[in-house]
């Protein structure tokens, strides 16, 4: 997979691509990173890559044309990539939209600063925008960070063990059951008896029983997306949490129907 991202703080991306399995991710090929400086593109001799906003108001808005000239640049004609700009103003970012993004050979991040950029540039240029939560960074250089690593994380071969992603919260769309490791007591608190017993199908049983516990818990509205097979479902039955699922799945749906 390639990632390309567009910003005028080049420098930013230094350490936080040279760390753990993003910078092995580098190293074996599995991720190339190219990092454009927009700065670059600019057409006037200070280099300008922000202007006023027409119509008055605070701030500054980045300009069109550095932008469109280094995408342009990038690109060199491929049409296979898609151009993603991180901005509060965009559908959030989700385990699912990672899973998504994670099958495109080419990933193009615009990282826009200031009061925001030139419409015209989103309208001809940008094929989605994406925001990875519900509050104002100061530009979405962190952001293209946070969509990299969630989606190198699922390639082929990015992590040590296939199945990490696979059992992670979220990706099979509920919160990852609690994780021990030794000492086997820790000041004074054992780890659960099952997960020393080597029975492999109770431990199972115990992990999804806790995933349902704590999805259940902390963000109950993840059950409404979720189905459980007859055998899952035997084991939340026997535990009691079959019929809380079922309650709280209704009463979203009621929730949503009546919000229209
Ligand atoms: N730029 C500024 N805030 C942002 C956010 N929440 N997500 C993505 N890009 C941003």
């Amino acid at each position: 997979m390639v990632f390309d991202i567009l910003t005028i703080f080049p420098d930013f991306f230094g350490t936080p691509l040279q760390e753990g399995i993003i910078r092995r991710a580098l190293e074996d090929g599995k991720i190339q990173v190219g990092i454009h400086n927009i700065r670059d593109y600019a057409l006037d001799r200070h280099h300008m890559t922000d202007d006023r906003p027409f119509g008055g108001g605070e701030g500054m808005v980045m300009k069109p044309e550095p932008l469109a000239e280094c995408l342009k640049t990038v690109l060199a004609g491929d049409e296979t990539s898609r151009v993603i700009m991180l901005s509060p103003k965009g559908p959030r970012f989700s385990q699912q939209v990672a899973q998504r993004l994670a099958v495109s050979p080419r990933l193009v991040f615009i990282c826009g600063r200031y009061e925001g950029v030139d419409e015209r540039f989103r309208d001809k240029y940008v094929d989605e925008e994406l925001s990875i939560g519900d509050y104002v960074l100061t530009g979405g250089e962190l952001a293209a960070l946070v969509v990299i690593d969630a989606v190198s994380r699922l390639l082929p071969g990015v992590l040590g063990c296939e199945d990490s992603a696979v059992n992670d919260s979220f990706s099979c769309g509920l919160l990852k059951h609690a994780q021990y490791t030794r000492p086997r007591i820790f000041e004074g608190t054992a780890v659960p008896e099952v997960l020393l017993s080597g029975d492999h199908a109770a431990i199972a049983r115990y992990r999804l029983v806790e995933t349902v516990k704590l999805t259940l818990e902390r963000r109950p509205e993840l059950l409404l997306d979720v189905s459980f097979t007859p055998a899952e479902q035997k084991i939340l039955k026997k535990e009691g949490l079959l019929g809380r699922i079922e309650t709280i799945v209704r009463e979203y749906r009621t929730e949503r129907s009546s919000a229209g």
